[in-house]
């Protein structure tokens, strides 16, 4: 089977920055400002895509220095039009620059971990806590198993009867393997379950979510891999050595 590659990138361009801002970076705002001691940030985003999220977090936030790291130079593109303010750099999350070492109060990522496999989790990690400050924060947004199962998925597309090229993005790894890896960075981890607020329709693409009501959740997110996603903020301080 070929190697799996993160696509399914193209509506961030096509689409913009939404109207409002996402349920999912308010509740990343809010989280800063609960666990950070400063209000005036140096800020890293990985898997930043058109830098969305930095924008909104320059809205909240006093914001010395924003940069945002993706893999895809035309998502990149876009975002240093829509925020000029802000550096964007092309970087994988498994080998960011070494000048980004400590640069940063908080790094950010949003929907990019479960991208990853069970071979280059602990590496996503490890630059997450290399490029943050000792003492400052990392926060990960990704859906979580509490079943104690780590789940390495592989997804395509069929479009006009064909298949497409295997795709990743929908690992979804257990908050126990999560824990012990960042055990290795950080003794002060916290898990917040997210939880979205309204209903979301389902639109063309099968791979994005959308909501439906379940015995346990009138909000449960699913999308066209038949998951159950249950996304999971983790927000891990830096040890200080
Ligand atoms: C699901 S999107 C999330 C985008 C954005 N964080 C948000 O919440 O709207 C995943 C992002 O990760 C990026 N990505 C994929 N592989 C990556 C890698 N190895 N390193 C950094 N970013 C990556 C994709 O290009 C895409 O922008």
């Amino acid at each position: 089977m070929k190697e799996a590659a993160y696509r399914n990138h193209q509506h961030y361009i096509n689409e913009g920055w939404s109207s409002e801002p996402k349920e999912t970076f308010k509740s990343l705002a809010r989280i800063i400002k609960r666990y950070s001691e400063h209000q005036d940030l140096n800020l890293l985003d990985v898997g930043c895509a058109t830098g969305e999220l930095l924008g909104f977090l320059s809205t909240e936030f006093e914001c010395y220095r924003l940069v945002g790291a993706d893999i895809t130079q035309g998502l990149l593109d876009t975002g240093a039009r829509l925020l000029p303010k802000a550096e964007f750099v092309l970087a994988s999350a498994l080998d960011l620059p070494e000048s980004f070492a400590e640069q940063f109060d908080v790094v950010t990522s949003i929907g990019c971990m479960s991208i990853f496999n069970e071979s280059e989790i602990e590496s996503f990690w490890e630059n997450l806590f290399a490029a943050v400050k000792p003492g400052g924060l990392v926060i990960v947004l990704s859906p979580l198993n509490e079943f104690g199962v780590d789940a390495m998925i592989r997804h395509r597309k069929r479009q006009e009867g064909e298949p497409g090229s295997w795709e990743t993005g929908w690992n979804i790894f257990s908050q126990e393997t999560i824990s012990e890896i960042v055990a290795n960075h950080s003794v002060d981890v916290k898990f917040e379950r997210f939880r979205i607020p309204f209903a979301i329709e389902r639109r063309d693409d099968p791979i994005r979510t959308w909501t439906m009501q379940t015995e346990n959740k009138d909000l449960q997110l699913t999308n066209g891999l038949k998951l159950l996603i249950d996304h999971c903020f983790v927000v891990a301080r830096k040890s200080v050595v």
